[in-house]
């Protein structure tokens, strides 16, 4: 069973709409898929076509109850054959408050302890977050081994998201579990130069974090929801389906044990490695004929470009050399120069490895 929360802050970039067409693409595939609303607007709920007000029980009951307490299935309704949901009702939002005097780990992880009751009659789990990440997502993170961010390809799309990534690395790190995130881009507009460029930038800051699938702007995906159906049932050649069912069948190749690059990777393993002895003094050198202003960033200071760094700049005939001296302790440490403002790997240094967005960063080894 794998559970993959559908996660971003950001309101209308596409998780609900992600959550309900992919689980009608898996569906489509010949995979058992259950849909948890986590959201208290509740349009997942809507958009396989009930009403929440209808409804006598929903995920609040579940995760009001000490963990392991109430059972998942009792709330659980049947919309085809192969998609059940766990519907959400206004009434979530009064969770976080209920459960106020609770101990942060305790409120967290009801979700997960209501999932465990389970039997195992899904293949997938599909969790639609509400756009802030407060207890509802931090339990669905807590759950999740798999997480999908949509990203509305379009201005600012890429604000937050490194903040993002930052908090489900801190809780992967603090849980002990692994979250395999990856980025999907959405409501692309191909016919705007604008939104090909912001594709290109997600793809460039992201790598193979990013779907290879974009979910195009589509007006049948929206009809759809107002159907109360998932696009593969209500519109099965639009583009809209096309793209969620692009996006299963990726999905489906790359199990996460095999996805990519994990988030916080660089954090946990730097945590292991670091502060094993007293700091002393590394020198790196940057040399360039026409750089104007270089400086370095990496674990070792917060990615805060010469924080803490003693910079000396000296002439070598036509080329200027920038020698950076930093205090560190044995262990391994991942750094970029940042070149008249431009993000660059140590040209010097042949050792490069994965940063935790899937960018490429230098490493230096202190022994
Ligand atoms: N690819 C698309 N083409 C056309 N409309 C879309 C597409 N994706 C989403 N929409 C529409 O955009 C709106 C916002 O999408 P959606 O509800 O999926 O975002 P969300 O991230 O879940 O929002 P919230 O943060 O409020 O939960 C909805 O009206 C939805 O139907
Ligand atoms: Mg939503």
């Amino acid at each position: 069973m794998r559970v993959i929360a559908i996660v971003n802050q950001k309101g209308g970039c596409g998780k609900t709409t992600t959550t309900v067409n992919l689980a009608g693409a898996l569906a489509a595939d010949g995979h058992r898929v259950l849909i948890l609303d986590m959201d208290p607007q509740a349009h997942a709920t809507l958009a396989v076509g009930l009403e929440p007000d209808d409804l006598e029980v929903n995920l609040y009951e579940v995760l009001v109850e000490p963990a392991g307490a109430s059972r998942l299935d009792s709330v659980i309704v049947d919309v085809t054959d192969d998609i059940d949901i766990a519907p959400s009702s206004i009434v979530l939002s009064a969770l976080e408050q209920k459960l106020a005097a609770e101990r942060h780990d305790a409120r967290t992880e009801r979700l997960a302890a209501a999932l465990d009751t389970l039997p195992p009659l899904y293949d997938y789990v599909l969790i639609d977050c509400p756009p802030n990440v407060g207890l509802l997502t931090f339990n669905a993170l807590r759950a999740a081994s798999e997480v999908i961010i949509p990203l509305e390809t379009s201005f600012f799309a890429i604000d937050g998201v490194q903040k993002l990534l930052e908090t489900i690395s801190l809780l992967s790190d603090r849980i002990g579990h692994q979250l395999h995130v990856r980025v999907l881009p959405t409501l692309y507009d191909g016919r705007t130069r604008y939104a090909r460029q912001t594709l290109g930038d997600i793809r460039e800051l992201f790598k193979e974090l990013c779907f290879d699938s974009v979910i195009r702007l589509n007006v049948k995906l929206r009809e759809a929801a107002r159907q109360g159906l998932p696009i593969s049932l209500y519109a099965p050649s639009a583009n809209g389906a096309l793209d969620y069912a692009s996006v299963a069948m990726e999905l489906d190749a790359s199990p996460p044990d095999q996805a990519s690059v994990r988030a916080g990777a660089s954090e946990v393993e730097l945590e292991e490695t670091i502060a094993s002895g007293p700091p002393r003094e590394v020198v790196v050198r940057f040399r360039d004929a026409s750089a104007g202003d270089v400086r370095i960033a990496g674990d070792f200071n917060g990615w805060v470009p010469d924080k803490g760094v003693r910079s000396l700049i000296e002439s070598d005939g036509q080329t200027r050399v920038w020698t950076k001296i930093l205090q560190l302790s044995p262990g391994e440490y991942q750094y970029r120069y940042v070149v008249d403002g431009e993000w660059r790997e140590d040209p010097d240094n042949p050792q490069i490895v994965k940063s935790a967005i899937g960018g490429r960063n230098s490493l230096l080894v202190v022994r």
